[in-house]
């Protein structure tokens, strides 16, 4: 390695939907995990460049070859543009954070199925981006910066996974986490399907399902009415959504409740009721309103518990994923050849 100057650690949260860098050298961004090509030359001449990431890609997405290059957790199969994507995302996240010119050692937190399944596209797709990588499953990570390495589950809710782990003071195993596939984007299609059949001559998109959910999402007895907007035959209209929202949101909380159940039940039983009182939600999905007391109240079967979120959920991954890369030794990273 060359001097220590030059050497920039990364933490990077790889998303569905977002992804987000945490660089020891203080820079922090987070870009929506779109990746888009110009289709032809009249594109390139328009958008002016030759990759757009984020907002601005699913902006322009008519004129883009555009790419979400995760999905359901693991880089898409058969996509051959998919791995491309990965690693424009994470050259862009880098380069945004400062890392031209620098040796730069990445700790990546990715959906722990991805960490079994697609490691070596992932590897790939690292590779010339970075230095020295280090995978890690992205609750690992989020527990890492929390420091909370002990008598702890986290459940990272996101866009296409809800990925639980179960600290036991060391590196998690296979045996300690859990993915499941009911996450934010199982939510959105719920709520889409709901609103159609309740609204058949409403006209939305599932961006605009998304949208709606983030900004009106909640679990239990609904605060206050939930009205959206959307053109009915061409005229903005004002849509009444409330128990389409509970009900989609609510479609979290059996698998949630059932797989963590399951979790615990695994863990030694001198230290089951420590874990439960230590169950923390991580992710997009962390933010749903009453989610935390629904699966309180699932605890509630097992002698009861505590379950409490993030603070913020945008940059715990990245931010965890940056405190292993300051602590981790020599012999835990991967060196990566050009
Ligand atoms: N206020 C909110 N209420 C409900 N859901 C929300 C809210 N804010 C964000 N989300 C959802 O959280 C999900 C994104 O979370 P996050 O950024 O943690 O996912 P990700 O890391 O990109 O996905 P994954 O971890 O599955 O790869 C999306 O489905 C998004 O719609
Ligand atoms: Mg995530």
């Amino acid at each position: 390695m060359s001097g220590k100057k030059d050497v920039l650690h990364v933490g990077i949260d790889l998303g569905t939907s977002r992804s987000a860098i945490c660089a020891s050298n203080g820079e922090r961004h987070v870009v929506e995990s779109w990746v888009g090509w110009p289709v032809d030359m009249v594109a390139r001449k328009v958008v002016k460049k030759p990759v757009v990431f984020g907002h601005e890609a699913l902006e322009n997405r008519p004129m883009l070859d555009l790419h979400r290059p995760l999905e359901r957790g693991l880089i898409k199969e058969g996509s051959p543009k998919a791995e491309a994507a990965v690693r424009e995302l994470l050259a862009h996240l880098i380069e945004k954070a400062g890392g031209a010119g620098k040796t730069v050692q990445a700790v990546v937190g990715v959906p722990a199925e991805a960490m079994r399944v697609s490691r070596q596209h992932l590897r790939n797709a690292v590779k010339g981006v970075a230095d020295a990588l280090l995978l890690v499953s992205e609750p690992f990570a989020v527990a890492y910066g929390m420091d909370a390495l002990l008598h702890t589950m986290i459940i990272d809710i996101g866009a296409g996974t809800s990925d639980f782990c179960v600290m036991n003071g060391r590196y998690p195993t296979d045996d300690d986490q859990r993915t499941l596939t009911h996450a934010g984007d199982t939510v959105d299609e719920q709520l889409g399907l709901q609103i159609r059949a309740r609204h058949p001559d409403a006209n939305f998109s599932i961006h605009m399902v998304r949208e709606w959910k983030e900004r009106n999402s909640f679990v239990g007895e609904p605060k206050e009415p939930v009205f959206v907007e959307a053109p009915v035959r061409g005229k903005p209209t004002r849509l009444e959504v409330t128990a389409e929202m509970r009900k989609a949101c609510e479609s979290l909380v059996g698998p949630l409740a059932e797989t963590m159940l399951d979790l615990l039940s695994r863990v030694d039983p001198e230290y089951q009721q420590r874990v439960r009182n230590n169950v923390v939600l991580a992710g997009g999905g962390s933010q749903i309103p009453g989610l935390a007391a629904a699966l309180e109240r699932a605890l509630e079967e097992v002698g009861g518990g505590r379950v409490r979120s993030v603070e913020d959920p945008v940059f715990a991954g990245a931010s965890g994923s940056l405190a292993i890369a300051a602590d981790a030794p020599e012999g835990d990273w991967e060196r990566l050849a050009g």
